[in-house]
Order: structure tokens, then C-alpha cells, then sequence
């Protein structure tokens, strides 16, 4: 999967500086949090069905007993085909409900003796033949016992049917079922998706099945590691498209008004990976690689206004930069990309189907910034990254889930560098995952980035492993062994790992030893250890080493560091450019290794620093001590130094951009410009508010023509709008519900956020559990930009104590949501007062 950017990447800092540090261990009590629901509820995952009690605790421990207690498959039989027929309906039945029906016919062979058939079901009504919930028939020579007993497992989400007999080693089976489900509107599953085109509500069904929604949809040996080839036909209306992972092959028209879709078989696959989307989408295409079909699909007004030609663009070169670096041709017929108005993560590398957030995936050359072109780039490298790595070669086990996410989060940036050779992308990598999970990796609540196969089990136990340390921490460890072995050499062992292993499933060491074999097989390289030894002690212990050299006696020593020295502890036994002086001067000073005064000190040349990333460097870390600081007597100096500070980088950009008409040449200088403006605003400097008040009077005067820059908007709203009325704010909510661009109204979206007036920002809060207002999948990213407010903290964190449970239930569920609401809201608090606040809440529930 990929990112979700709450706080989108690259728009500069805005009015109100970012952070991803601070606090980051309020992740660390929601994620206790979701244990604890977990724990008891008795049901994992799924959100409970009544929001207002919650059930006592058991107090007697839960033993499995039975084969379907486990969460895991018995793996005495193994799936080797599927005939899957889909039919979801996109107008309401009469009781308003959105449902699907489907069969399927599932083939699996028996490797072990067994009278029991274990197949992940979960929410399917199941038609039932003679009473049972399925029916059984052989294969070839074999015959298939009659069915006992079926029932359906909620807890382990089971469909468990019980033989008369047992079933024979080495015999092949059919299991066939039919079934009906809701289409429901949760992100989850085989789901719906809606909007408004030309004042016509549509409907797109769509699908989201990593990690455990595949057995939503039809029943399914849903483990990554049960691979099997998928024929895939879905029932659809005429005037509609019917997508999946194969390429079409046939579409006949059948009776009133429906239309029959038939796919290529699949490639041998896992479920998490399969799409199914039936949607009134339009696309544009091109066929540069090698025939090779390339699609890009999304609402017909965001074809037509040219929105998916630069993801077209980039594709191509995309595909070609990993066919060479991996070795290996892409290994399906086809790629199609498809934007979703409703997607809770960033997007999925579903395998030949990929989905996206609209921002992710389209992009408007006039009206979109050079940050969501990158954004773009980046996501769709990091996507089309996992087609070989993670679809072709899956990893057995969601445990070793950083392995597949580390390895894309670093390959995104060779891809993107090398469809944008001119942006710098390689180094950009140093501000968006290694500075950012040393600070969550530097707290005692870190973890280490391999979890053993049997600590994580249950659903939310999976979806607990996306998170910042697999994704970041995995990329930056990939990227110094790549280092430290060379580049020509990691190529070489990946190219062994994903041939030796394609289309079948792999453990973490396999790379390892085929990264071990390229090393041997190039006597040039010396490496002190083995790979595997070197890369245990990055993977298996959670933290990073702080290393001092004694500058007199050249002694070097070194130990783990750790932002609470409280909890310090040794261990057992980051070129040196400006950004990472900073960023290690205040890591060490938090940690109260060394003196606040000191790291304070590496700001000062900072009037005299042009360059984006030390100045994003500083400015992050600068956000902590204005975090903390903004609602206390210092922060009065704290501003005079930083408008100081500011003042050269906002007229040197003056000056170049000709009084700011112009787009400076460099890409990292057009955020740098942001930057300086957003930070000049808010900190007071002379001319800065008059400027963007003016430009955004300019467009609220003539709406449809707005003349803000499309680099400068983010910081522009903001702070059109912090240092604005009801009126700014009122025009934003009308741009915002006519936006046609979704990066467009991504941004309004966050600068509504930037008022200083309660009442508005209350409202605001109200809006986001309307779902005709705040789509679903940025109502939590919404209260987070509210809470980093200094004026909407308490108003959110109140807002969300007194919905804590509908909150929990409606977006509590997902991978990624719930953790960044809170670690987001409480990232300003610094009292013990407010620590046990949070706790205390997080206790009661
Ligand atoms: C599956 O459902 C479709 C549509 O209802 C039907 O045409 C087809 O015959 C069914 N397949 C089986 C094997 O029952
Ligand atoms: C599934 O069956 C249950 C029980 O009969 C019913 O309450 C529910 O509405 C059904 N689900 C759908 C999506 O029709
Ligand atoms: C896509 O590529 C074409 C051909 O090189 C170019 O004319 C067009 O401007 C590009 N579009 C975008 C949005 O980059
Ligand atoms: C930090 O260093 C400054 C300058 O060296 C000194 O004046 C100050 O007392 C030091 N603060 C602490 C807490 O050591
Ligand atoms: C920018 O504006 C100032 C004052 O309005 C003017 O003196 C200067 O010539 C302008 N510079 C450019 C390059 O337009
Ligand atoms: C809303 O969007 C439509 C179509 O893009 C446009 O014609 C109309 O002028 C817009 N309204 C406002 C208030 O900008
Ligand atoms: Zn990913």
C-alpha cells in the first residue's frame, strides 16, 4: 500500500510549520489502545456494532482449542484455482441497501489427510444447498466425501464445513459457493465509491482487499502465501466498465441491460492483491513499452480536463527503469491505473489493477504545484515497484510486511529520478523517511522492524505492522545496505532473489543470502560481516546507535540512542551535509545529550542559507520548540528570532521571482519559496500578509479567475485565511465543493483548517462526521489540520473525547487512520497534565 500523506509532502511548510516528531509516542498508546479493544471485543478489526457500550472484559484468558479458533490456515489443503463471478448493483435495493451477489468455484488440492474444509468467509450471506453452505464435488479420478455439518466462524472469520469422510492426499477438489454482500460505503472490501458529475450522483464499485478483505468478497484461502490462478467474470450494466487484474478478453451483451465481462486467467497470485471495479470511468492510454497495454482511468471530467496525461507520461519510463534495474520484464499484459474519489490509503498496488487517491494519481498543469507532481511521481514509482517486488516475489507473511514496504518506499525514489532526472529525488529521501522515523524510532515505545511469524496473527495485529517504521525505517536500512554493498551489487542479488523466487512466496533472509551471494560473487567488494549478520542488527533490535567520536583520542563509542534519557540503555556490543547537522544537533538535544543552546546555535547562519533542504531541516526541528512554546510567554522571542531569521530568504525569493511573478528554475528552490513565505507570514515580516491578502481578495473578487500561483496556494489560503474572517472562510467552502481538481480541494480542505476564529473551527469539526461534506477518507487527516492549529488543538481534542466512540468505529478500523488522529491532536501537548489526559481517556474506553 502506499503512504497516506495526511500532512501532504512537499507544500512547504505553510503557515503553521509542520512536524512528524513530536509526541510520536501518543502512537504508541493508541496502538495499545487498539490492542486493547481488540482484546475486548473478541472481534479484531471490525469496528463493534453497537458504539455506545462496550463489553465487559472477559477475565478468563481464550484458549484455541479447535482448528478454527486459529487465525491462521491449517495449510493441509492449498488452493490452485478460482472461477470468480461478481455482480454488484449501483443503484440501491428496496430496502436503500448497495449489495453484490457472486458464485465461486474454488479448486484445491488436499496435502494432508483431513475431514475439514477451513476457508476464510467474513459478512457473505451464503446460499445454502441442502442445508450446508456450499457444495463439494471431485476432480479427475477423486470423489468427494458428503458434507456433515457447516457454520460459519465470526471471531477467526471461517466458513468450516465438515466431511463425512476423509479427504484423499494428492486429490484435487471443487468447493462451490454462492453468496450476496453489501456494497457498502467503508473503503473496505468490494466497496462503493460516489460522486457528483454535471449534478448526477454516480456510483463506482471498487475494491480494497489488502490485508484481509479478500474473504469480504467471495470465500478464500486469504493468506499471502496461498497463490492461485484467478478467472474472473463480473456482471455489469451497459454504459459501464468492468475492471480486474487480467486484460479483457470478452464482453457480451446478456439480456436487459446487463453485460457480461469475462477476464484473462490471472497470473498464480495472492488475494490481497485482487481488484474488481465496475465504474462509468473514461481512460487514455498509450502502448510505448513494447505493446505493452498502459492505461490510466478516472471520472470522464478529469480525462477530459487532461488530468491523467502526466501519470501517462511517467509510467512508461517507470516500467522501463525497473524492467532494467530488476532484470525482469514486467510480467503481466497489461497496467491500468485507476483514481478513486473514495480511497482510504494512498493508493494499492493491486497486480495490474493499481488504485489511487485522486491526488496521488492526477495532476492539472496549470492549476496543480510542482509538490503534487511530485507526489504523483513518487507514488506511482512506488506502486508500479511492487508489481515485481511484492506481487511477482510476496513475502509468506504479513510480519515481514517492512521487507515489501522498506523496499518500495526505497525504490520509489531510483524510479522518480529517473523519470524526473532534474528534481533531485535521491536525496529528498533524507527528509521524508530517514529524519522522520529517527524521531519515532529514538522514542523507548520504537519497536524493532522484524516481528517473528506468530506475534502477529489476528487482522488488527496486520494492520498494526503499516506503520511509519516499517515504511521508513525499511527504506532507509535497504538503502545504506545498497550503499555500503554498491548499487551494482544490490541490483544483482535482487535480480537473483525475484527470478529464483517468481510467483511463489519468500522469508526475509532469502534476499539476504542472494544479496550475500552477488557479494561473493564480486571480489572487488569486502564487507567486515555477513549480510545477514550486519542487517540483524538493524532489523531485530528496534532504536539507532548514537556515535561519539573523542576528537583527542580517536576513541569512538557508541550507544542506543534514546529521546527520554530516562530510559537509556546501552547497546549491546548519519554526507555530513548542513540538514543533517541540524537535524542531529536537535535529536541530541532533546535527548539532553547535549545543550539546547548548542543546536540552537547550527539556526544561526541560517539567514544567510538558500538552499531547501537544510532550511526544511531547521524549520522542522525549529516546529518543535513552536509547538511547545506557542501558547507560553517565550514564544514572543522565539518569533523575533525566526522573523530575523526568515527576512533575507523571503526578499532573496522577491527578487529573483521579479516581485513574485515569476516560478524560481529549481525544484527544491520552488519549495524553498514556500517556505519562506509561509514562514515570513506567520512570523510578521514586513509585506508579506498585505501580499497574499491581496491576491486572495483578487480571486474572491473574480472567482473564476484565480491568480495565485498554483506553487504558492497551500500557504497562500492558509494564510489568507488565518488572518481573515467568516468571509475568506465561507469562499474557501464554495471553491472547495466546486473544485473539480482533487489536489485543489486537498488544499482548500487544509487551509479551512488555518482560521483563527472557534465558532468556524467548531463548524468546521461538525462537517467532518457529514460524509456529504467531508468525504470519509479525509475526515481524520481534517481534524488533524484542525488540531495543529494553535487556536483548534483544545477544540479538537474535546470534539474528539465526546465522539470518541463513534469515531472509533467509523474510522478507527483502517491501517492507518485512527493512530494519526490522535499522535496528530496531541502533538502539541508537552504537560504531565496533559499526558494523563490522554491516557486517562484512552484507559476508559
Ligand atoms: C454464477 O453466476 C452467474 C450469474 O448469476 C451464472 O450465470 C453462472 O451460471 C453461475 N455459475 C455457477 C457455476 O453457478
Ligand atoms: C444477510 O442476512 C442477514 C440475516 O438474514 C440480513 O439481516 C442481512 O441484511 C443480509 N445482508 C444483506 C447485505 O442483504
Ligand atoms: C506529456 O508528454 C507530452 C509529450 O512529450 C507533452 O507534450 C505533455 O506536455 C506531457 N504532459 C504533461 C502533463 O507533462
Ligand atoms: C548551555 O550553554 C550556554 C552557552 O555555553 C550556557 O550559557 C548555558 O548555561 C548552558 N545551559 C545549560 C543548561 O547547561
Ligand atoms: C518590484 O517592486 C518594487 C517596488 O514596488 C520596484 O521598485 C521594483 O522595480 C520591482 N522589481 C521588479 C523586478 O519588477
Ligand atoms: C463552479 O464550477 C463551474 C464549472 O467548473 C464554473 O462554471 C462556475 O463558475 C464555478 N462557480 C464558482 C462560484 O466559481
Ligand atoms: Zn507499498
Amino acid at each position: 500500500m502506499g503512504k497516506v500523506y495526511y500532512v501532504s509532502q512537499n507544500v512547504g511548510l505553510g503557515l503553521l510549520v509542520l512536524a512528524v516528531s513530536a509526541l510520536a509516542t501518543i502512537i504508541a498508546l493508541s496502538i495499545a489502545y487498539d490492542k486493547e479493544k481488540a482484546k475486548n471485543q473478541g472481534k479484531p478489526g471490525d469496528g463493534a456494532a453497537d458504539s455506545t457500550s462496550m463489553p465487559t472484559p472477559s477475565t478468563t484468558q481464550f484458549t484455541p482449542k479447535e482448528p478454527w479458533d486459529y487465525y491462521r490456515l491449517p495449510g493441509s489443503l492449498v488452493p490452485v484455482s478460482y472461477d470468480v463471478t461478481l455482480w454488484p448493483r449501483l443503484e440501491p435495493n428496496k430496502d436503500g441497501l448497495y449489495i453484490f451477489t457472486g458464485n465461486s468455484s474454488v479448486v484445491f488440492r488436499c496435502v494432508e489427510e483431513t475431514d475439514l474444509i477451513i476457508i476464510h468467509s467474513n459478512k457473505l450471506n451464503l446460499t445454502t444447498f441442502n442445508g450446508h453452505h456450499a457444495k463439494l464435488s471431485g476432480l479427475g479420478e477423486a470423489t468427494a466425501p458428503t458434507i456433515k455439518k457447516s457454520w460459519l466462524v465470526v471471531k477467526t472469520e471461517y466458513l468450516v464445513v465438515q466431511l463425512s469422510n476423509r479427504l484423499a492426499v494428492g486429490a484435487t477438489y471443487v468447493l462451490h459457493t454462492e453468496f450476496l454482500g453489501e456494497l457498502a460505503d467503508n473503503l473496505e472490501g468490494f466497496y462503493r465509491s460516489e460522486y457528483v458529475e454535471d449534478g448526477v450522483k454516480k456510483v463506482v464499485a471498487t475494491s480494497q482487499m489488502q490485508a484481509t478483505y479478500a474473504r469480504k468478497t467471495f470465500p478464500c484461502f486469504d493468506e499471502p502465501a496461498m497463490k492461485a490462478l484467478f478467472n474472473i467474470i463480473i456482471i455489469h450494466n451497459q454504459g459501464t466498465v468492468a475492471l480486474s487484474n487480467g486484460r479483457e478478453i470478452d464482453s457480451v451483451i446478456e439480456g436487459v441491460p446487463v453485460k457480461v465481462t469475462t477476464f484473462e486467467p490471472t497470473e498464480r497470485m495472492s488475494t490481497y492483491l485482487l481488484a474488481f471495479i465496475v465504474s462509468d470511468f473514461v481512460s487514455i492510454q498509450s502502448n510505448q513499452n513494447n505493446n505493452l497495454l498502459i492505461r490510466i482511468w478516472a471520472r470522464k471530467k478529469a480525462i477530459d480536463d487532461r488530468q491523467g496525461e502526466y501519470a501517462l507520461n511517467v509510467t512508461g519510463p517507470i516500467l522501463q527503469f525497473y524492467e532494467r534495474y530488476y532484470n525482469a520484464a514486467y510480467p503481466l499484459s497489461k497496467s491500468d491505473q485507476v483514481a478513486l474519489p473514495d480511497f482510504n490509503a494512498g493508493a494499492m498496488e493491486n497486480w495490474g489493477l493499481v488504485t489511487y487517491r485522486e491526488t496521488a494519481l492526477l495532476y492539472d498543469p496549470v492549476l496543480s504545484s510542482t509538490g503534487n507532481k511530485e507526489r504523483v511521481t513518487s507514488v506511482i514509482s512506488h506502486e508500479l515497484a511492487h508489481m515485481w517486488f511484492g506481487n511477482l516475489v510476496t513475502l509468506k507473511w504479513w510480519n515481514d510486511l517492512w521487507l515489501n514496504e522498506g523496499f518500495a518506499s526505497y525504490v520509489e525514489y531510483l524510479g522518480a529520478d529517473y523519470a524526473e532526472p532534474t528534481w533531485n529525488m535521491k536525496d529528498q529521501i533524507v527528509l521524508y523517511d530517514m529524519q522522520k522515523v529517527f524521531a519515532v524510532d529514538a522514542l523507548a515505545s520504537s519497536h524493532p522492524l522484524s516481528r517473528k511469524e506468530d506475534e502477529v496473527n489476528e487482522p488488527a495485529q496486520i494492520s498494526e505492522m503499516f506503520n511509519t517504521i516499517s515504511y521508513s525505517k525499511g527504506a532507509v536500512v535497504l538503502r545504506m545496505l545498497s550503499e555500503f554493498i554498491t548499487e551494482p551489487v544490490f541490483a544483482r542479488g535482487l535480480s537473483a532473489y525475484l527470478n529464483t523466487f517468481a510467483f511463489g512466496n519468500t522469508v526475509y533472509t532469502d534476499l539476504w543470502d542472494h544479496l550475500q551471494q552477488a557479494v561473493e560473487n564480486t571480489p572487488e567488494i569486502f564487507i567486515p560481516d555477513s549480510v545477514h549478520n550486519i542487517m540483524n542488527r538493524w532489523t531485530l533490535q528496534m532504536g539507532f546507535p548514537v556515535v561519539t567520536i573523542d576528537t583527542r583520542t580517536g576513541r569512538i563509542t557508541q550507544k542506543h540512542f534514546l529521546l527520554d534519557p530516562d530510559s537509556c540503555q546501552e547497546m549491546a556490543g548519519s554526507p555530513t551535509i548542513r540538514a543533517q547537522i541540524i537535524d542531529d544537533a536537535f535529536n541530541l538535544a532533546r535527548a539532553k545529550i547535549i545543550n539546547t543552546t548548542l543546536a540552537l546555535r547550527t539556526t544561526k547562519y541560517l539567514s544567510k542559507e538558500r538552499d531547501y533542504i537544510p532550511w526544511e531541516s531547521a524549520l522542522r526541528n525549529l516546529d518543535y520548540y513552536i509547538l511547545m512554546f506557542d501558547r507560553t510567554e517565550v514564544y514572543g522571542a522565539l518569533q523575533a528570532y525566526l522573523k530575523k531569521q526568515i527576512q533575507p530568504l523571503f526578499e532573496h525569493f522577491k527578487t529573483i521571482t521579479a516581485n513574485w511573478t515569476k516560478i524560481p528554475q529549481g525544484h527544491t528552490d520552488q519549495y524553498n519559496q514556500i517556505n519562506a513565505i509561509g514562514i515570513a507570514c506567520s512570523m510578521g515580516v514586513k509585506g508579506c500578509r498585505e501580499l497574499i491578502k491581496s491576491w486572495y481578495r483578487q480571486w474572491m473578487e473574480n472567482p473564476v479567475h484565480n491568480p495565485i500561483l498554483a506553487n504558492l496556494k497551500s500557504t497562500v489560503y492558509c494564510s489568507a485565511i488565518a488572518f481573515g474572517g467568516v468571509e475568506e472562510w465561507d469562499f474557501a467552502w464554495t471553491m472547495f465543493q466546486n473544485a473539480t481538481l482533487a489536489s485543489e480541494a486537498s488544499r482548500l480542505r487544509s487551509a479551512m483548517a488555518c482560521t483563527k476564529v472557534p465558532w468556524l473551527l467548531n463548524r468546521y469539526l461538525e462537517y467532518t462526521l457529514d460524509p456529504t461534506k467531508i468525504r470519509k477518507q479525509d475526515a481524520t487527516s481534517t481534524v488533524q489540520y484542525i488540531a495543529r492549529n494553535v487556536v483548534g488543538m483544545p477544540l479538537a481534542w474535546n470534539f474528539v473525547r465526546a465522539r470518541w466512540s463513534y469515531i472509533f468505529q467509523q474510522y478507527g478500523k483502517g491501517s492507518f487512520s485512527f493512530s494519526n488522529l490522535i499522535s496528530g491532536i496531541t502533538r502539541r501537548f508537552s504537560t504531565e497534565f496533559e499526558l494523563q489526559e490522554v491516557c486517562k481517556h484512552t484507559q476508559q474506553h
